[in-house]
C-alpha cells in the first residue's frame, strides 16, 4: 500500500468508528434514564444509613464492597421483608449463630435502608450478579427425593445450609433429622409463628402434600 492508501485508511478508518462510537453514546444516553427507578427521599436517607454503619465494611452491593458478608444487590428480592428487618435490626434474634453484629440500627433506619436495597434491586444491571450458584447446588445429582427438588426450587437454601451448601442466615439443616421429629417438623414448616413465638422463618406457602415430601426429606438428615 503507497502512502496514500495508509493515510486513506487513516482517515476513514477513523471517521467509521467515530460514527460508530456516537451512535452507542447516543443509544446509551437514551437509555440511561431507564435503568433506575426515581430516587426518593427515602431511598437517600437509606443510603445514609448505609454509609453511617459502613454495611459495605462487609458486604458487597453493585460490586463494590467486601466478601466477607452475602452480596445485597437482590437481597430484597430473593427474602421477605420482614425477615430483612428483623435480621438488620437483631441478627441474632433470627438466628443465634449469626455473624453479623447487632449494630443498634431503629425500626425506622431499617425501614429506610430496605426502601434504598429495594430501590438498588431494581436498578437494571444487565443480569448481574448471576443467579445465586446456590440456587442450582446439587441439581445435578440424580436420584433426588421429590422434598428435595422442593427444598432445592423454594428457596430454602438462600436461608439455609445442608451439607455446607447455602446462606447462613437462618440454621444449618445438615442434621436437622437428628434433632427435631418428623411432628415438629411439619408443624413447623406449615405456621413457625405456631410453633414458636416470634420465629423469623416465613411460613411455607405450598400444599400440605408438598410440605408433607419436604418434611421427609428434612428428617433423612442425620
Ligand atoms: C461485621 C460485618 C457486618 C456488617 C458491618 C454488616 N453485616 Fe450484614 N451480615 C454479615 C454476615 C456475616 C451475614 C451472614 C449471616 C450471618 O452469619 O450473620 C450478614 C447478613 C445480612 C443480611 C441477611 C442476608 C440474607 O441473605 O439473609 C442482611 C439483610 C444484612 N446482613 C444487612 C446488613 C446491613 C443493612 C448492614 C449495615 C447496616 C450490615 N448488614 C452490616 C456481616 C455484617
Ligand atoms: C428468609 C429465610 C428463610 C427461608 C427462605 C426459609 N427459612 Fe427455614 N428458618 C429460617 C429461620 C430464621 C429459622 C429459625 C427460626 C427460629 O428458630 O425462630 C428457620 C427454621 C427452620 C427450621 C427449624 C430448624 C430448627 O432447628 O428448629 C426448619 C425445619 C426450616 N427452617 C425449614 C425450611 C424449609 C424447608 C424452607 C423452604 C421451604 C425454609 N426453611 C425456608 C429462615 C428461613
Amino acid at each position: 500500500m503507497d502512502n496514500k492508501g495508509v493515510r486513506n485508511l487513516f482517515i476513514y478508518g477513523s471517521l467509521f468508528f467515530f460514527v460508530i462510537f456516537l451512535y452507542l453514546t447516543y443509544d446509551t444516553m437514551g437509555k440511561l434514564d431507564k435503568r433506575a427507578p426515581e430516587i426518593t427521599e427515602n431511598v437517600n436517607q437509606g443510603k445514609m444509613v448505609w454509609h453511617k454503619y459502613d454495611c459495605i465494611g462487609c458486604h458487597t452491593i453493585l460490586g463494590n464492597g467486601s466478601y466477607f458478608a452475602p452480596d445485597m444487590t437482590k437481597v430484597v428480592e430473593n427474602k421477605p421483608k420482614a425477615y430483612l428487618k428483623q435480621f438488620i435490626m437483631d441478627p441474632k434474634s433470627v438466628n443465634p449463630n449469626a455473624s453479623m453484629p447487632k449494630l443498634g440500627i431503629s425500626s425506622e433506619e431499617a425501614d429506610n435502608l430496605i426502601t434504598f436495597l429495594e430501590w438498588i434491586s431494581k436498578v437494571d444491571t444487565n443480569g448481574w450478579p448471576p443467579k445465586p450458584i446456590l440456587a442450582v447446588a446439587g441439581t445435578g445429582q440424580k436420584e433426588q427425593a421429590a422434598g428435595q427438588r422442593l427444598f432445592l426450587s423454594m428457596g430454602c437454601q438462600g436461608c439455609h445450609m445442608v451439607n455446607s451448601i447455602g446462606g447462613t442466615s437462618g440454621p444449618d439443616l445438615t442434621h436437622i433429622g437428628s434433632k427435631k421429629d418428623r411432628a415438629f417438623v411439619f408443624s413447623f414448616l406449615k405456621d413457625p409463628q405456631a410453633v414458636k413465638k416470634g420465629s423469623a422463618m416465613p411460613p411455607v406457602k405450598a400444599s400440605d402434600a408438598d410440605i408433607e415430601a419436604l418434611t421427609d426429606y428434612l428428617v433423612t438428615l442425620k
